[in-house]
């Protein structure tokens, strides 16, 4: 025995070396220093006792986490210069992203000391002075974007020792001088417009749009601007246009698919990185937003920033979720989502918020209180955008889709139902998940538009409410959206009158939508439009209660019971008067109850109709028209 215990200590010793080493530990002290010594208002997630390759944001490392090779730390709101002796010890860097910032100061030239490094961005920060003359000593360097700064001087010759060179942005810059003659075979983008170049063209770089060399003071023969080339600025122009009226021919799609496809998809940063295959050669569409890009481009603080929310391992700013191609996922009661897939195989979803009806101050509490909220049945809020014209919400992407979609989508054709046990955990979780919300700050938030689209599966399987506390933002369409109509409580008439009781209602509804696999609002063969609480109150009614169940959930045997006790505490949620309602907390209570109903462990005394009656119909029927007449 003792043996044994001292065996397992030396093993698990061992393992302890193991991941201790598998720590790149010069390079998070190399980190640390960075951090500390430079001001930032977007908080580092960098703790000396977390795994700096798994935990830290910005930071990539190799495969076997000896080094770090990436550091990508966009719109971090950084000041001042970048200080010296930090990250040019991070000797295996392949990657350094810190554009958009407030970077100032020179040029951090004991960079040189990156012999590997293949991408530089530094773009939209306020560098100053001249660039080191000697860039040879990047012999790797393929992709280099310094454009928006205020680098000045002669743009080095010695660029042209870079071999592996592919993209060159030097735009938006003061440089100033003739340029030199770059002779890069390998050089596919390039772009020194915006400065104060003087003389000609080198010969090498002729075969560069016109473009690359506008807004200098170039020979006229060369620059001037009004000629456009055909294959320069033309087809630019066009597939910008193709691309715009195909995200509209998206949107417009979008609305006439009917409310099952409110459906949001959204990931999990930390859970998309792995399993990306690259075969992202569709083609891309930006969401339609871009005439934002300028607002975003100079301002730190203030409007015009995306906001993130602490606990977060996304590192993107507002600059590539524009460039991130998009793709319309829904059109909801407050706006539209997108899915946007970022460079870096980050997805994302997008809401686009309209008709937002408060002011900014309004607006960002509101997003505090939301974004603060951290629980495993709820969908984190991950940032949000706020500006005059603009205003995003950025949330996980979920793989798998919403409830909607699980319940909903391709049903008449071969489809995988959604078996018994997967909708007692998404009720159990979506349950779990409003009551968390309903008592956080002290008991004034509330959800606002519970639907099957606005709840998805977390990692442990379990539902997980998307979308809450933006209906009082938002001034309602009028006439009200018929998608979220079958979900609303009665009493509630104008969308931003809702209550915590009429929470309470639509989780009844979804109660119902996953017993009876019918929309909340659907249409019968004829012109008729049915109301599920109506159809599913006289259905009850009238003694067909077998009927309301999903034909997909006949299969499973012995789930009778617990389908019935669903079904009780669906239609004492959709109680018509508010204060019949119960509340949240013991709504979640019950329907993690439901499972106890088989095992004899049923908590309410109702068991009484258990003896006399077998039959499934009667005691459906009774319980259910119980509650209606409360
Ligand atoms: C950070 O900002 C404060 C106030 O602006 C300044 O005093 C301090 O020197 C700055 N620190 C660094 C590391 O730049
Ligand atoms: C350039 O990259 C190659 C391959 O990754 C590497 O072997 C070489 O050391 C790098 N150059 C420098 C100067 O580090
Ligand atoms: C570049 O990376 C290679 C391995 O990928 C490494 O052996 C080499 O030392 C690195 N170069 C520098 C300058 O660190
Ligand atoms: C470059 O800018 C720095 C300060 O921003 C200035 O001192 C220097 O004279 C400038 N050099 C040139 C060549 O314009
Ligand atoms: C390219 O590199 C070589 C050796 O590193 C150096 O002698 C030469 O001057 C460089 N070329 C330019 C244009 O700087
Ligand atoms: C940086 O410059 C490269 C090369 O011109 C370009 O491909 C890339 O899109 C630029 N990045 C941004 C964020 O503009
Ligand atoms: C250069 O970078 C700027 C800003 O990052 C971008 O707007 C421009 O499109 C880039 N030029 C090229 C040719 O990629
Ligand atoms: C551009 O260069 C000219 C002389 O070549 C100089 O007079 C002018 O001040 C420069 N402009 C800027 C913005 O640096």
């Amino acid at each position: 025995m003792g043996i044994r215990l001292i065996l397992l200590r030396v093993f698990l010793s061992g393992i302890l070396v193991l991941l201790a080493t598998s720590e790149p530990s010069e390079d998070k002290l190399a980190l640390l220093d960075f951090a500390k010594n430079i001001n930032h208002s977007r908080a580092l997630n960098w703790d000396i006792r977390t795994s700096a390759c798994n935990l830290w944001i910005g930071i990539t490392c190799n495969h076997d986490n000896s080094r770090v090779i990436a550091v990508r730390l966009p719109g971090f709101g950084f000041r001042g210069s970048v200080p010296s002796n930090t990250l040019s010890r991070l000797s295996a860097l392949q990657i350094l992203s810190l554009r958009s910032n407030g970077f100032s100061g020179p040029f951090p030239s004991d960079l040189s000391k990156l012999g590997n490094l293949t991408s530089l961005y530094l773009q939209f920060n306020k560098f100053q002075g001249p660039l080191p003359l000697d860039f040879s000593v990047w012999e790797n360097l393929s992709v280099i974007n310094l454009s928006d700064n205020a680098f000045n001087g002669s743009i080095p010759s010695s660029i042209s020792n870079l071999t592996h060179l592919i993209a060159l942005n030097l735009s938006n810059n003061l440089f100033s001088g003739e340029i030199p003659d770059l002779n890069v075979p390998s050089l596919q983008l390039l772009d020194l417009s915006s400065n104060n170049l003087t003389g000609n063209v080198p010969q090498s770089l002729t075969r560069f749009p016109n473009a690359a060399f506008s807004g200098n003071q170039l020979a006229p023969e060369v620059s001037s601007p009004p000629v456009l080339p055909p294959n320069d600025e033309q087809p630019k122009k066009k597939s910008s246009k193709l691309s715009e009226s195909a995200i509209l021919g998206i949107i417009i799609g979008g609305s006439s698919l009917g409310f099952l496809l409110v459906a949001v998809l959204l990931i999990l940063c930390f859970s998309n990185k792995e399993a990306k295959p690259k075969i992202q050669k569709k083609p891309k569409k930006e969401l339609p937003f871009k005439k934002e890009k300028k607002a975003i481009s100079g301002s730190q603080d203030g409007d015009g920033r995306l906001v993130f929310f602490e606990g977060c391992n996304l590192a993107f700013d507002l600059e590539d979720l524009l460039r991130a191609s998009a793709e319309v996922l829904g059109k909801g009661s407050f706006g539209t989502t997108y899915k946007a897939a970022l460079e870096d195989a980050t997805t994302v979803a997008v809401k686009r918020l309209k008709e937002v009806s408060v002011g900014k101050r309004e607006f960002e509490l509101q997003m505090e209180a939301v974004g603060n909220i951290r629980h495993e049945n709820v969908a984190p809020l991950r940032a949000y955008y706020y500006s005059k014209d603009e205003k995003l919400m950025v949330y996980d992407y979920y793989l798998q889709g919403s409830v909607s979609t699980m319940l909903h989508a391709k049903r008449g054709e071969k489809r995988i139902p959604l078996d018994w046990e997967s909708r007692i955990r998404i009720a159990i979780g979506a349950a779990r998940g409003i009551a968390h919300i309903h008592a956080e700050s002290s008991e004034k938030l509330v959800h606002g538009n519970i639907k099957a689209s606005n709840i998805f599966l977390n990692s442990q399987q379990y539902g997980c409410v998307s979308d809450l506390g933006l209906a009082t933002l938002i001034t309602p369409i009028a006439p009200p959206v018929m998608r979220t109509a079958g979900y609303r409580a009665p009493e509630v008439t104008d969308s931003r009158k809702v209550s915590q009781a009429s929470d309470v209602y639509s989780f009844g509804v979804l109660l119902l939508e996953l017993l009876t696999g019918k929309s909340p609002i659907h249409a019968t063969g004829g012109e008729e439009v049915i109301h599920l609480v109506r159809w599913v109150h006289s259905v009850v009614r009238e003694e067909w209660t077998a009927e309301v169940f999903d034909v997909e959930l006949l299969r499973y045997p012995n789930i009778e019971e617990e389908m019935v006790e669903m079904l009780r505490i669906g239609m004492t949620c959709v109680a018509r008067m508010p204060e019949q309602r119960p509340k949240m907390i013991d709504v979640a209570k019950m329907v993690e109850d439901i499972k106890k109903v088989n095992t004899g462990n049923r908590p309410s005394p109702e068991t009484r109709t258990e003896e006399s009656t077998p039959a499934l119909t009667p005691l459906a029927m009774e319980i259910a028209s119980s509650s209606i007449q409360q």
